[in-house]
């Protein structure tokens, strides 16, 4: 990977700082840059955190104290976060399969795993493949009591449709972490339409306290409901503090000058790096309309350890930097953090999950890639 952050980010943050008196904590540069995120995403509503975990988490717990706990369905591709933050809201976990076009799983999938019990479903947009399809739009409106939570951390700009990922589902997190598509170095993005949503999500950001709520007869009527509190103290949940700086409003502000034009050098690269790649020893037949990459996307066909380990040892020899099992590291099923809390869980019982853990890897994309470089990559895994 590549650091994101121009000499034109910095300079901007630099003048902010020689300025008088420069603002540094969450202040009107992090509200901008949420407006401004909005209106690029289609959600009328967006409140940035200091990371796409926070946003996992506060997501779900958003969940909890809107609709209640219960079951919810999530693949175990994807990150440790989205996992952490159900069994954080104290909520279970209920896994599906993906399939390998998508990295997703399908709506299918999915519906048959709805029980009375199901609150909500997280959809990962696993490397910038769109894990929405028009089937998923379907279920996902004819079955209002599941609520989408769509986890876009790694395919900000990718299309469902003619909407921007993250804009169909109930709540969408963004990670801006250093290697994604913009970057504040750290932070993160919840967003969402409905204002119940965004109102608990604030509070919940900084340590559940009502003079967060920004409607003001919302928070009035909050606030003459507790007589014997001070205002600027009364806190409604037991939060955290997850917010994030001026300073990462502003290079997000910088950054989403750019992130559209980024975007379609990533996606360029990626398109040059599977049309040349041996489609007989690799996949290359996934689903990319809408796609917006984030890393370059390496699964072996066969199961084959043997190749496998090859490939690597090629890898490590040509100085190839790569990671196994995608982003996240593979089948979540497998960790031990799982293991612990469900005993039983079978990791087996994902075969498509466990192809990835065991034969996918992901290696870095970013927009000013030399195209050389790739023809080489390709050659020398092709050989
Ligand atoms: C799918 C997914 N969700 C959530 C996160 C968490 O984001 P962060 O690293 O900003 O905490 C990541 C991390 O990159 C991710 O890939």
């Amino acid at each position: 990977m590549r650091n994101n952050v121009s000499r034109g980010d910095l300079d901007t943050l630099i003048d902010h700082l020689k300025g008088d008196d420069p603002k540094l904590t969450h202040g009107p540069n992090v509200e901008r840059f949420e407006q401004e995120w909005s209106s690029w995403l289609g959600k009328s509503r967006s409140v940035m955190v200091n990371s796409g975990s926070s946003a996992n988490d506060l997501t779900l717990l958003a969940l909890k104290y809107v609709h209640g706990t219960g079951e919810v369905i999530v693949s175990p591709l994807g990150w440790v976060s989205d996992i952490a933050a159900i069994l954080h809201a104290n909520c279970k976990p209920v896994f599906v399969d993906i399939d390998l076009d998508t990295l997703a799983p399908s709506a299918g999938a999915i519906e048959n795993r709805v029980t009375n019990q199901t609150r909500a479903a997280i959809l990962v947009h696993v490397l910038g493949l769109p894990a929405l399809k028009p089937d998923h739009v379907e279920f996902f409106t004819s079955n209002p009591q599941v609520k989408l939570i769509e986890d876009v951390c790694e395919a900000h700009g990718a299309k469902v449709g003619t909407h921007r990922a993250g804009s169909i589902g109930w709540v969408s997190n963004f990670s801006f972490y250093y290697a994604h598509h913009l970057t504040t170095v750290e932070g993160g993005m919840v967003c969402t339409d409905d204002p119940k949503v965004y109102e608990t999500v604030r509070m919940l950001r900084s340590h559940g306290l009502v003079r967060e709520v920004s409607d003001g007869p919302t928070r009035n009527s909050i606030v003459s409901s507790h007589p014997d509190l001070n205002s600027e103290f009364i806190f409604e949940y037991f939060g955290h503090n997850m917010r994030p700086t001026e300073i990462q409003g502003i290079l997000g502000l910088a950054q989403l000058a750019r992130l559209d034009q980024n975007n379609l050098a990533r996606t360029r690269n990626f398109t040059k790096f599977l049309n040349q790649l041996d489609n007989e020893t690799f996949l290359t037949d996934f689903a990319l309309e809408g796609s917006s990459n984030y890393a370059f996307i390496l699964v072996l066909r066969d199961k084959d350890f043997e190749k496998r380990d090859k490939i690597e040892q090629v890898m490590r020899d040509n100085l190839i930097e790569f990671r196994r099992g995608l982003s996240g590291g593979g089948n979540q099923t497998r960790q031990p953090y799982l293991q612990r809390e469900f005993p039983d869980l079978d990791p087996t019982k994902f075969p498509n999950a466990e192809h990835v853990h065991n034969f996918g890897w992901y290696i870095g994309n970013y927009p000013d890639l030399d195209p050389n470089d790739i023809d080489w990559l390709c050659e020398v895994l092709n050989s």
